[in-house]
């Protein structure tokens, strides 16, 4: 049966779990080749048999969204085994929380790297495709703490940072046919706020409950929730809609 994204080639950073696992999974499911890259070469392997098993056609690599060679060479590659490069998910990303006075300037580095230079890699050398074929759908992977939340200063700037990176890609890019916009979510059951919980002492549950008190629908994210939220803007009708920030944290945000 044809999906949505049936003929569309998908490309996700940093796929292999968590929130971007769920949105390769999710792109799969709906018909489109999904092709992912990630630093960590186990998890990575791990998810590439699970969806082949499921009879999905994959490609993936071990690629570093700092290093613009390894990215832009990754998205070659992809485009070369599916024939196109329709969606890109700037979606790979690192915490080093800590507050102000004790963040080194590593912590801030990283961050920004990963995050900003990283997306900046892949749009740059995804754009070139989507240029050429008037078509392309990008969707940054942004979060609630844009708006400030303590320490996570570089986090903070990093992923305000991206918000106004979409805009302008948006602004650039809508001639040719190619929407940007920004998904930025609250408080997520990955492995990312699991080792969070770790870092500061606490069992997992116990952060989920404390999160979820503050969360107007009364539970936590699941990636299943952000990959809602990137398939409405990846759609080919979503194609009025660029330059945006959803929100989706289970309730406004201040
Ligand atoms: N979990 C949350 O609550 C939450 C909230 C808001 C925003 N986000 C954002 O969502 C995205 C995914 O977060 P997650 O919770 O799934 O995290 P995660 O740590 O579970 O997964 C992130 C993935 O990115 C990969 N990655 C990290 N650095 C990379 C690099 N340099 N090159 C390639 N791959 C790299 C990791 O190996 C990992 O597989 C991130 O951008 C994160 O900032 C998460």
């Amino acid at each position: 049966m044809a999906g949505r994204f049936t003929g569309r080639v998908a490309f996700v950073t940093g796929g292999s779990r968590g929130i971007g696992k769920g949105i390769v999974e999710r792109f799969a499911e709906e018909g489109a080749k999904v092709a992912f890259i990630d630093l960590n070469e186990e998890a990575l392997a791990e998810t590439t048999n699970e969806l082949r098993e499921k009879g999905y056609e994959v490609f993936s690599k071990v690629a570093n969204v700092v290093d613009a060679d390894q990215v832009e060479g990754a998205i070659k590659e992809a485009y070369e085994a599916f024939g196109s490069l329709d969606i890109l998910v700037n979606n790979a990303g690192v915490i080093r929380d800590n507050l102000l006075f004790k963040m080194t300037d590593s912590d801030w580095q990283t961050v920004m790297d990963v995050h900003l230079k990283g997306s900046f890699n892949a749009a740059r050398a995804a754009q070139k495709y989507m240029v050429e074929n008037k078509y392309g759908r990008i969707i940054n992977i942004s979060s609630t703490s844009a708006l400030g939340n303590r320490g996570q200063a570089n986090y903070a700037a990093a992923k305000a940072g991206l918000q106004g990176f979409t805009k302008t890609l948006a602004i650039e890019l809508g001639r040719y046919g190619i929407t940007a916009n920004s998904v930025a979510p609250g408080f997520i059951e990955t492995e990312m706020t699991m080792e969070t919980a770790e870092r500061i002492g606490v069992p997992f549950e116990q952060l989920i409950q404390h999160s979820v008190a503050n969360i107007p629908v009364g539970r936590s994210g699941k990636p299943a929730d952000i990959a809602n939220a990137v398939v409405f803007f990846a759609d080919e009708k979503s194609s009025f809609v660029s330059g945006q920030v959803i929100y989706v944290a289970g309730g406004p945000k201040n």
